[in-house]
């Protein structure tokens, strides 16, 4: 039996008052996520349980108990106070996927800090940007990225402190402290920030069709939709060791990499090293995962590799797989169940949303390629594009439409208030995805409504690549699209018009990707670049992606004007 049991009960009596009580959250009035994470397990006498098993890319491995969670979390809570930061300041972590990215996270929070997490192979650009709109006030990170940070460091005035998490006895410059979270004096406790449930906990930037990214803006109470949804989709049990493949710089690894697991006790395992299928089963067979979050990139690219690695290797731990980001295709559920016995389940949700809003549950029935039904406690429609009107006709494609008012739902964007009403109409929330609902209540996902480029469950904005582009020397004008690809789905197309002066060639086209793919990341990096005369534009001057993006889809362009009046 699954812990949500039936779906038709469950939608019928929730009431997120529901979820509360389940987490116990607000008893005694305490409402700060990095209690509900620690101390709490703790008290609750599971603090010799293991809470994170991590293995690194050399298969060097270090565990933690939920006890040694509360303890080193509460050392990265006390330095941080002792440099001065506050209750509201945000607070970025930069690292790989090591112990001290999950433990500073759980610290961070237990002082009041807002965690603005940070993919740690975002160059300077990408960096730049994301703390100057925050105006964040330290880093913690390692000497492996401490380089990119000293450069950019001139350029943000309100950054006070680089804490440095490795350093040893190297060193370090002026505003940069080292601190290691093994070595520092144990704190066995400490005043944990007596937050409320509307306090801001964690910033995640996300990219926009437009503008700068923007930082979407989550609260401590979050984590009662992230609880419940942990254990209702991804059905996580006290006994299960749970594995989610997302990095924390992006909102899968933090709202079901470490609040949603943690919450409810949970062990997890964390792998960090990069992707090939044999490493992946051996990662699953030496630590017995039971329950796997993953994505369809990942799902592909093990596809690609067929049933053999499969079969050298004992998966019959696996009893619950989940999936998010991109749409899942029908085949990848069809080959699951024939490679591991279990289907992915399609789970369907955003940054801005915080927790899973739409999904397949456990010991339900599926129908490959469909994201499944709305979680309990979430009203979701699909509405007419002009009227935000739900439409009721079934199979009609609309945008996807939530009403507000979930725990884990984004407050605001950072500083960003007009684009944040933007995202409201008819009193629902437009997610900007497109989708039609069949007659079971199922969801199929149609497309993104924006020109945004999902790489590998990676959102990439092409204001932000074409930004970066026009810093090239001899870049004149560029647009970034979407391009099909058989495993990350999308990958990145420029269209360059060069300046005068400057001639097409194999190395400028090099040159130019590895010029991205520095200043702002391998995602965002074009994997093509076909250089053009020039962009066709609307009469307003504005480039017209989707027309670009349309040519590489092989779709219809249809009627033209629509586009020239955008
Ligand atoms: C966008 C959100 C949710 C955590 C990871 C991404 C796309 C997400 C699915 C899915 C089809 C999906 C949507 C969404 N997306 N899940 N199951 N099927 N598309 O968070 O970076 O904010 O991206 O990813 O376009 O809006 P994010």
């Amino acid at each position: 039996m699954s812990n949500i049991g039936s779906y038709e009960a469950r939608v019928k009596d929730f009431n997120w008052k529901m979820a509360e009580v389940e987490l116990g959250y607000g008893n005694n009035g305490k409402y700060n996520i990095g209690y509900y994470c620690s101390d709490r397990i703790c008290e609750m006498g599971n603090g010799t349980k293991a809470a994170l098993t991590w293995e690194g890319y050399t298969g060097e491995t270090k565990q933690y108990t939920f006890d040694d969670v509360r303890i080193y979390s509460n050392s990265f809570a006390t330095i941080l106070r002792e440099t001065g930061l506050e209750i509201g300041d945000r607070i970025c972590v930069f690292m790989d996927r090591i112990p001290e990215l999950y433990i500073s996270f759980v610290g961070i929070l237990k002082m009041g800090g807002i965690v603005q997490p940070l993919f740690s192979a975002f160059g300077e650009d990408a960096l730049v940007m994301r703390l100057e709109d925050a105006k964040t006030k330290a880093i913690i990170s390692t000497r492996k990225h401490l380089g990119k940070v000293r450069r950019i460091r001139s350029m943000l005035p309100e950054l006070l402190w680089v804490i440095v998490v490795d350093a040893g006895d190297r060193p370090l410059e002026r505003g940069e402290i080292a601190f290691s979270m093994e070595q520092a004096p144990k704190v066995d406790t400490i005043e944990i920030a007596n937050v409320g449930p509307e306090t801001p906990s964690v910033l995640h930037y996300t990219s926009g069709t437009t503008g700068k990214p923007k930082g979407a803006l989550h609260v401590h109470s979050s984590i009662v939709a992230q609880a419940i949804t942990s254990k209702w989709v991804l059905d996580v049990r006290p006994d299960d060791i749970y594995w989610c493949t997302a990095d924390p710089g992006w909102v899968t690894g933090t709202s079901y990499g470490i609040i949603g697991p943690w919450a409810n006790g949970i062990t997890q395992v964390v792998l960090d090293a990069g992707f090939s299928a044999n490493k992946w089963y051996a990662f699953i067979e030496k630590h017995k995962v039971t329950v796997w979050y993953s994505a369809p990139t990942a799902i592909r690219l093990l596809m690609k590799e067929g049933l053999e690695p499969v079969s050298k290797h004992n998966l019959s731990t696996l009893r619950h797989l989940i999936s998010v980001g991109e749409p899942l295709n029908a085949e990848a559920v069809i080959w699951s169940e024939k490679a591991y016995g279990k289907p992915f389940h399609d789970s369907y949700w955003q940054t801005e949303t915080g927790s899973i809003v739409i999904s397949n549950y456990p010991g339900m029935k599926i129908k490959p390629g469909s994201m499944g039904r709305p979680f309990p406690g979430i009203t979701a429609a699909v509405l007419n594009p002009k009227t935000y009107e739900p439409i009721q006709t079934v199979g009609t494609v609309g945008l996807i439409g939530l009403k507000p008012g979930w725990p884990s739902m984004f407050r605001m964007y950072w500083d960003n208030k007009e684009t944040y009403d933007k995202k409201f109409h008819n009193g629902w929330y437009i997610c900007g995805d497109r989708s039609s609902i069949d007659s079971e209540g199922y969801y199929w996902f149609v497309g993104r409504d924006d020109d945004v480029i999902n790489t590998a469950g990676h959102l990439v904005g092409p204001f932000e690549i074409e930004s970066a582009l026009l810093e090239h020397p001899s870049v004149a004008e560029s647009a970034a699209v979407g391009k099909p690809d058989p495993i990350n789905m999308e990958v990145v197309k420029a269209f360059i018009a060069l300046k005068p002066g400057f001639v097409r060639s194999d190395d400028l086209t090099m040159d130019i990707m590895n010029y991205i793919r520095k200043r702002l990341s391998p995602l965002a990096m074009p994997q093509e670049i076909e250089f053009v005369d020039s962009l066709p534009k609307t009469r307003s001057g504005k480039i017209m992606r989707r027309l670009l993006r349309a040519k590489e889809w092989g779709e219809e362009i249809g009627d033209i004007s629509t586009l020239e009046n955008d």
